[in-house]
C-alpha cells in the first residue's frame, strides 16, 4: 500500500495567508496540518508517500524533505495546475502502478488516524473504500447516497439539493482499478477532474464502492474556521511545558507550552496557550485556544483563540479574536486623532473592524 497526499490546490479560502505560502502548511497548534497527516500514514504503517505538489512545490519540499523523519519515502510528483483531485490520481499513475493506495488531503486534519482504516481495507479490498461524516450543511460538500445496506450508490460535488448529510472526509482508498476510472473522466462545470465522478464511474460499472461514516473529529482546514477549531481541538490535549522564561509578576493558568527562548513578563495567560521559540509577550493577556508562533511580540495587547504565524508582532491591540494572522503581519494601534483605521492590506484580505 502507497499513500498519495495532496499538497497543491490553490488555496483561494485563505487567502492572502495562501499567497504567500501552502495552506498545508498553516500551523495546528505550531505544526503545520500537513505533518499530521504524514503521521498518521506513518502509524497505518505505510511507508511509501507520493507528495502532489502545484506552485508551492519549493515550500513543501524544504518542510518535509525526504520524509526520512516521519520514517517515510517521500516522492514529489509535479501537477502543472490544480486541474482537481482525480487529476491528482492521474499524475500519479506511473508512481502508484498496480498498488492499492490511500490519497489523503493534505489540507484535512483527522482525530484518531487512519491505522484501522487502512486495515480493514486490506483484509476486504473493496474498488474504494471513502470516509463519511455528518455535517449540518453538506451543500458544500461532496455528498454521498448509501443503500439500505450501506453501500454508496451516487455521489455528487456540492449539490444544490443534497440527497444526504453524508459529507466526504478527505481519506479515500483505492485499488488500481481507480487508474481505470480517471482516464474516462471529462471536466466538471468548475473544470475539475473530480474524484466525486472517478468514484460514481467505478459504481455505474459495478465496482464495489463501500463506506466508512466516521464519528470522530474531521475539518478541512481550508478556510479560518476550521483552522481554529482545529488549533483548538489539538490544543485541548496539550501538556504544560515551561522551557522559556516567565516572570514574577505574570500569572499562566491553565495548560500552557512556552517554548525555548521565549519570554513573558507582566503578562498573563489562560491556557491552553503555546507560545512559540523566541517570542515575547509583554504587558499582555493571551487567552485559550491561541498558538503564537516562534519569534512574535505580543505587547501590550490581548489575543484569544487565534493563531499567529511566526515573525507577526502584535502592540497596543484590544482585544483580537478568531484571527489568523501571518508571518511578519505588523498590529499597531491607530494614534487617536484622526479616529480612523489605517490599513495596509494584501490582496484578498479580510478585517472586521469594531466601530
Ligand atoms: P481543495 O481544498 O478542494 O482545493 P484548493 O486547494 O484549490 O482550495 P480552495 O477551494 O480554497 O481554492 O483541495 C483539497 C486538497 O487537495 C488541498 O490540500 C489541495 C489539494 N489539491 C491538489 O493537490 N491538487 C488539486 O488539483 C486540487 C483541486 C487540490
Amino acid at each position: 500500500m502507497k499513500a498519495l497526499v495532496l499538497a497543491g490546490g490553490s488555496g483561494t479560502r485563505l487567502r492572502p495567508i495562501t499567497h504567500t505560502s501552502a495552506k498545508q502548511l498553516v500551523p495546528v497548534a505550531n505544526k503545520p496540518v500537513l505533518f499530521y497527516g504524514l503521521e498518521a500514514i506513518a502509524e497505518a504503517g505505510i511507508h511509501d508517500v507520493g507528495i502532489v505538489v502545484g506552485e508551492t512545490h519549493a515550500e513543501i519540499e524544504a518542510a518535509v524533505g525526504d520524509g526520512s523523519r516521519f520514517g517515510l519515502r517521500v516522492t514529489y510528483l509535479r501537477q502543472e495546475a490544480p486541474l482537481g483531485l482525480a487529476h491528482a490520481v492521474l499524475i500519479a499513475r506511473d508512481y502508484l502502478g498496480e498498488d492499492d493506495f490511500v490519497m489523503y488531503l493534505g489540507d484535512n486534519f483527522i482525530v484518531g488516524g487512519i491505522s484501522d482504516l487502512v486495515s480493514s481495507f486490506e483484509q476486504d479490498r473493496p474498488t474504494a473504500r471513502i470516509m463519511l461524516t455528518r455535517v449540518a450543511d453538506p451543500a458544500q460538500f461532496g455528498v454521498a447516497e448509501l443503500d439500505r445496506n450501506g453501500r454508496v450508490v451516487g455521489l455528487e460535488e456540492k449539490p444544490e439539493v443534497p440527497k444526504s448529510d453524508l459529507a466526504l472526509v478527505g481519506v479515500f482508498l483505492f485499488t488500481a482499478a481507480a487508474h481505470e476510472a480517471v482516464v474516462e473522466l471529462k471536466p466538471s462545470w468548475r473544470g475539475e477532474l473530480e474524484i466525486t465522478d472517478a468514484l460514481q464511474w467505478l459504481i455505474d460499472e459495478g465496482h464495489r464502492v463501500e463506506a466508512t461514516v466516521i464519528s470522530g473529529y474531521w475539518k478541512d482546514t481550508g478556510n479560518v474556521t476550521d483552522m481554529l477549531e482545529a488549533n483548538r481541538l489539538v490544543l485541548e490535549s496539550v501538556e504544560s511545558r515551561l522551557d522559556g522564561e516567565v516572570d514574577a509578576a505574570s500569572d499562566l493558568i491553565g495548560r500552557v507550552v512556552v517554548e525555548e527562548g521565549a519570554s513573558v513578563t507582566r503578562s498573563r495567560i489562560v491556557g491552553p496557550v503555546i507560545v512559540g521559540a523566541g517570542t515575547r509577550v509583554s504587558n499582555s493577556y493571551v487567552g485559550p485556544f491561541t498558538s503564537i508562533g516562534a519569534n512574535c511580540a505580543i505587547i501590550d495587547s490581548e489575543v484569544e483563540y487565534s493563531i499567529i504565524l511566526p515573525k507577526a508582532s502584535i502592540s497596543g491591540a484590544r482585544r483580537i479574536e478568531a484571527s489568523l494572522i501571518g508571518h511578519y503581519a505588523e498590529v499597531t494601534p491607530a494614534p487617536d486623532t484622526p479616529k480612523a483605521h489605517r490599513l495596509v492590506l494584501g490582496d484578498h484580505s479580510k478585517v472586521q473592524i469594531s466601530s
